[in-house]
């Protein structure tokens, strides 16, 4: 299927700039979507660049009549959407005893109200047209965890719960729902972050993106250690978490700790 109409979240920068890149070729319309209007002109002007038709809206993703609005006028202004990337989050990386309730409440709105909002408007039509592919961007850290990540990983949980139900009412239909698992890249959200763990690049996990899309696939985790460690996570929780706590614990575990784990340095 030729994706031509293809709406991005969050590509003024990081994973979803690099999934502009990617995905920009003659013969496209992207719709970029995010806050920051300087970034999202620049992603613009590059990727307009690779030959793509390139359009691009400001919006607070954490602001629900400002999403509603955007998915209510989408079909209208910029077309049928044959691809979605829902890639846009925000994480509090911070402990969750530190964190307020209302940096958790914009969390969920940004991570999992909003993708939310575009599933139930452009998945919709994507169905009356019978055709369409979304990829949405979740995290490893939900099946993974690590510490002073509470709230970002549920957040993250909640939106791939989401999807995968999801899917189940779209069996019957040509509508392809997919999701891509990261695991730790380096971009301006993990800026200052340092972990013995290889980042991946944002191109890497754009490449991942892309093959969601076009090979229609419903789970990608790009790279080799995270697909072991979401294997590993899975089939063992009790083992694998009872292992995570003794490396988290600052008594037992303080070198492992600081070498591990991603962490603010
Ligand atoms: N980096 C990692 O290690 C990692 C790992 C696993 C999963 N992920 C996921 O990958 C996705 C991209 O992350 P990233 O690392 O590229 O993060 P990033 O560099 O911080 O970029 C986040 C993007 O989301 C947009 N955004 C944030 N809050 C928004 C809001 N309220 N309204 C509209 N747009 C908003 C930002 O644009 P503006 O600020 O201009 O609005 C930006 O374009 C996220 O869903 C993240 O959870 C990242």
């Amino acid at each position: 299927m030729d994706l031509e109409r293809i709406v991005i979240t969050g590509a003024s920068r990081g994973i979803g700039e690099a999934i502009a890149y990617r995905l920009a070729r003659r013969g496209r319309r992207l719709l970029l979507l995010a806050r920051t209007e300087r970034d999202l002109e620049r992603v613009s002007r590059r990727a307009r660049g690779q030959g793509a038709d390139v359009e691009y809206r400001c919006v607070d993703l954490a602001r629900p009549e400002q999403v509603e609005q955007l998915v209510g006028e989408l079909e209208r202004d910029f077309g049928p959407v044959d691809a979605l990337v829902l890639n846009a989050g925000v994480a509090n990386q911070r402990s969750f005893f530190e964190t307020d309730l209302a940096s958790i409440d914009y969390e969920l709105r940004v991570n999992f109200e909003a993708p939310a909002v575009f599933l139930r408007h452009v998945v919709r039509q994507m169905i009356e047209r019978n055709r369409g592919s979304v990829a949405v961007v979740g995290s490893l850290t939900s099946v993974v965890p690590f510490p002073g990540n509470a709230s970002y990983a549920a957040s993250k949980a909640a939106l791939q719960a989401l999807v995968r139900s999801l899917r189940l009412e779209l069996a019957s239909t040509n509508v392809h729902l997919g999701l891509v698992l990261p695991g730790f890249t380096a971009t301006p959200m993990t800026e200052g972050m340092t972990s013995a763990l290889p980042a991946m690049s944002a191109d890497q996990v754009a490449r991942a993106v892309e093959r969601c899309l076009t090979a229609r696939r419903p789970f990608v985790v790009p790279g080799l250690i995270n697909k072991v460690g979401l294997r590993l996570f899975s089939a063992a929780p009790a083992l694998t978490d009872a292992v995570l706590a003794r490396l988290s614990s600052p008594r037992l575990g303080r070198r492992w700790r600081r070498t591990l784990w991603p962490r603010v340095s």
